[in-house]
């Protein structure tokens, strides 16, 4: 039963004592939550991985980039497991390092791959966290960096100190909506399809005048928000404070109050005063708990139907609980572990990143 896995959690842990360290993202169920060690969004997570030598065993509970990630950053001794394995991510899913490399060549050739007058380079390659570890080694030897939604902006301003064009992947919106609060176009910002011959663009010079290649990538779970559900918001509860995570479209970002990270969300709602409402565009599993911590205030999804992440939410009590004795018995399950060469190119882009947003 559910109550005798949750047992079986609590014992583990207990046996396992400070050796274990559970890391759980905001999207989790709550019945995973309540084991966390520590929670946070995707930057506070991969800092916290990275910040925990003392830990013999790391047990992510997130996706499966997540768990790369904290791989890379943590110890080579210290193990990172993911209850199941099977949770990934399908934007993360939606750009793989062949399609990549072939995007890097294809725009080498159309805006040249010698540096500018001024020393900048052609194009920097940004990837987003949600992305596969080959692809942030790929930005490690090429110049380019990671970056997370609660540092975008900052991510993007360095890329364009040293390139003249940033090629963005797998996430589009994360990648406007950022580009766009700096100023800059949405003209100047053309797709790229990996499954079209030549990206998609009618003329490929579009590419040579961009500022910004948006990967056709997006999230599943932030794409289904829309402004109907925001002007619907707004009618029903007036004054109402909409915030919504970068991941959503442009028009989206654009009717709401608010935009970033699910750590922003986070602490907007806790800082909002008591008596207000506030409506979100993110994971429903986050904004139930943030509704249940706050009685005060009226906080609710924008979304009437429930839009779960569902590779999130395979991280079943059962998986943890599986975990966790696998690691007692010294014969660990679903171990998550990033090749050498690859960590390290992936750790380079990864270490730019913690350096522009420590
Ligand atoms: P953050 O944790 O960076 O807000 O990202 C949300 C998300 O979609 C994670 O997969
Ligand atoms: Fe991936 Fe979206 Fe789920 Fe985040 S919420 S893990 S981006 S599918």
């Amino acid at each position: 039963s559910g109550e005798q896995l949750q047992e079986r959690i609590r014992d583990a842990k207990a046996r396992l004592g400070g050796k274990i360290l559970i890391l759980g993202h905001f999207y989790q169920r709550d019945e995973i939550i309540v084991h966390a060690d520590f929670v946070g969004d995707s930057f506070q997570l991969a800092k916290h991985a990275a910040e925990r030598p003392d830990a013999d065993h790391i047990v992510f509970c997130g996706v499966h980039f997540m768990a790369e990630t904290a791989d890379i950053l943590s110890m080579p001794e210290q193990s990172v497991t993911l209850p199941n394995l099977s949770a990934g991510c399908s934007m993360a899913d939606m750009a793989n390092i062949d399609q990549v490399e072939d995007c890097w060549e294809q725009l080498g050739a159309i805006c040249g791959t010698r540096p500018d007058a001024d020393g900048r380079r052609q194009i920097v390659p940004v990837t987003y966290m949600n992305s596969a570890a080959s692809l942030k080694a790929f930005c490690g030897r090429n110049g380019g960096i990671v970056c997370t939604s609660s540092n975008a902006h900052a991510v993007l301003e360095w890329a364009f100190a040293r390139g003249k064009r940033v090629l963005f992947f797998p996430d589009q919106h994360l990648g406007r909506n950022t580009a766009r609060a700096m100023g800059i176009s949405p003209d100047r910002m053309p797709l790229w399809d990996p499954y079209k011959p030549s990206g998609g663009a009618a003329d490929p010079a579009v590419y040579d005048k961009a500022a910004m290649i948006l990967w056709k990538g997006f999230c599943s779970v932030h794409q289904r928000f829309t402004v109907e559900q925001v002007e619907r918001a707004r009618r029903a509860y007036p004054g109402v404070k909409v915030i919504v995570h970068p991941e959503c479209s442009m028009n989206v970002v654009d009717a709401a109050d608010g935009t970033g990270s699910t750590a922003y969300i986070v602490k907007e709602i806790a800082n909002a005063p008591a008596g207000s409402a506030i409506a979100v565009g993110t994971e429903i599993n986050l904004v139930n708990r943030l509704a249940a911590q706050h009685p005060d205030k009226t906080v609710f999804c924008l979304d009437p139907v429930v839009c779960p992440c569902s590779t999130m939410y395979r991280i079943h009590p059962a998986y943890l609980a599986w975990a966790l004795e696998s690691i007692e018995r010294g014969d660990i399950v679903n171990r998550v572990t990033v090749d050498t060469d690859t960590a390290g190119e992936a750790k380079v882009a990864l270490q730019r990143m913690l350096e522009v947003h420590p």
